[in-house]
């Protein structure tokens, strides 16, 4: 009975070995590309250290990050950021304090605490890498912005 059983899971452990194989042969986007063709190794970025906050370009910009955020979670129960930017820790951290546009929920009624829509920072604020621009950009900030 126990050699049954030790080569039926001989057997198994064969077939999900060969079909481990077969599908990394033949992972497709898709659009049915063969997905490790166009596959480049990823670039490791060196996020720029702690600066000053820097100069926004328009009304309504998230301000970039100016700080390093490797390591800072955001989950459901805890928010690094805010423990740093949250108005009751702002002051004892020296950063700046969330406006109160983080407090308004989509009725713009404003909440006692920071609104689910920008709890989650980073969709918004970006810290930065010393890289070559993806694209060409002509931006230029209005006047009034120019400092
Ligand atoms: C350990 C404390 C700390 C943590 C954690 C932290 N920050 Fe900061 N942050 C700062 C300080 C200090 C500044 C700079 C304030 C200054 O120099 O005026 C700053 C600046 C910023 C600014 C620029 C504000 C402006 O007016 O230009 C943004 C945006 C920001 N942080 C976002 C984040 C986000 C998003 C996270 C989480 C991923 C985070 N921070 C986590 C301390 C922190
Ligand atoms: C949906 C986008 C969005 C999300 C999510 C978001 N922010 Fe912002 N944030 C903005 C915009 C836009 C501004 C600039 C205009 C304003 O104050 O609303 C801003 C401004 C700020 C400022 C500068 C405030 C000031 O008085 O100049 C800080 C600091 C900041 N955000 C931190 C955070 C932190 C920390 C979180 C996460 C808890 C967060 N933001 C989530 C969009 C976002």
């Amino acid at each position: 009975m126990k050699k049954i059983i030790l080569m039926r899971m001989a057997v198994m452990v064969g077939l999900i070995g060969l079909s481990a194989h077969a599908l990394a042969e033949n992972v497709q986007s898709l659009r049915g590309a063969a997905l490790e063709e166009n596959s480049t190794d990823a670039i490791v970025m060196q996020y720029q250290k702690d600066e000053e906050p820097i100069p926004r370009d328009y009304l309504q910009q998230p301000p970039l990050i100016p700080h390093q955020i490797a390591g800072y979670q955001v989950t459901i129960k805890h928010n690094k950021c805010l423990s740093c930017h949250s108005w009751s820790n702002y002051k004892a951290k020296g950063a700046t304090k969330i406006s109160q546009t983080h407090f308004e929920n989509r009725d713009g009624a404003v909440m006692s605490n920071v609104s689910a829509r920008r709890y989650f920072c980073s969709q918004c604020h970006v810290p930065q890498v010393d890289a070559e621009p993806l694209v060409e950009n002509t931006f230029e900030p209005v006047d009034a912005m120019r400092h």
